[in-house]
């Protein structure tokens, strides 16, 4: 089956750095399709220009965030969070693209530009029938959030601080889908308003799947094959002084 990978990204001084570290992990994983959602009203020369680089089998995307619904509308509690509309019309493209005639065989997989993942993972997720789960380190305040697994190898929970008791507590690098499901549920998308933080994971899944349903992988959830590690924003104080900015030099 072939792994469609669904990355959002956004412009920053760093976003160069992230997607080259995403590309060389993505490089050493067969049958892969990279699925690249720009947060911008356009494509950018930059990715366009890194993707083909690559040479990766990609897709190139882009739609920007709503700004406005993001700056004023949410009702306190709620956001609009990152990479949401992104992933939505990654999954869009998927059933315009494929969801007619032939059966396809591939998983679906959210993968964030700065998180770091080991190539393990992506074989374990080759195998899912519905939704696969595992592990994901550094989130939600602990070393690690994972589902539950009782004897029977089934999930029955979710091992978390921040309310456990979500649907799904889990988050966006810890499950992958099958994408005949995908594409069987064409209704199934993240909700973009009034999504509760933690809340976005299990806006999707519930349309999809219940409890039941979840495949562990990674050993049973023991191991850990993802860190949802996160890129400190580089100081840039001197651009600017005496003619130190150069923009003609991407970085
Ligand atoms: C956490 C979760 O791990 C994300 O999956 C979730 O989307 C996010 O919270 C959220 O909902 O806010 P976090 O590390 O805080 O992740 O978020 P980022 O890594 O900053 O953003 C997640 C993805 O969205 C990244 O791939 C990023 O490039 C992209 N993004 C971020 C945009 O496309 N637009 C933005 O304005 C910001
Ligand atoms: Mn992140």
């Amino acid at each position: 089956p072939v792994i469609h990978v669904i990355t959002p990204t956004y412009t920053r001084p760093v976003q160069k750095a992230e997607l080259t570290r995403l590309a060389n992990t993505l490089l050493h994983v067969p049958n892969l399709h990279w699925i690249v959602v720009e947060d911008a009203p356009r494509k950018t020369s930059l990715v366009s220009r890194l993707l083909r680089g690559t040479g990766l089998n990609h897709t190139h995307l882009s739609v920007e965030t709503p700004r406005a619904y993001r700056l004023h509308r949410e009702p306190r509690g709620t956001r609009v969070p990152r990479g949401t509309a992104q992933r939505n019309l990654g999954l869009r493209w998927l059933r315009e693209s494929l969801g007619h005639g032939a059966n396809h065989r591939g998983v679906v997989y959210f993968a964030d530009d700065d998180n770091t993942y080991s190539l393990e993972l992506f074989e374990e997720m080759r195998s899912t029938q519905k939704v696969s789960v595992w592990p994901v380190a550094f989130v939600g305040g602990l070393r690690y959030e994972s589902p539950k697994i009782n004897t029977m190898g089934k999930v029955y929970g979710w091992r978390t601080v921040f309310d456990p008791h979500r649907p799904f507590a889990i988050d966006m690098a810890g499950f992958a889908i099958n994408l005949q499901l995908i594409l069987n549920k064409p209704q199934a998308y993240f909700k973009l308003k009034g999504v509760k933080g933690g809340y976005q994971e299990s806006s999707l899944l519930r349309e999809l799947v219940t409890l039941g349903d979840l495949e562990p992988k990674a050993n049973n959830c023991t191991k850990v094959l993802v860190w949802h590690t996160r890129t400190e924003r580089p100081v840039l104080v001197n651009e600017g002084k005496r003619g130190f900015t150069d923009f003609n030099v991407e970085i």
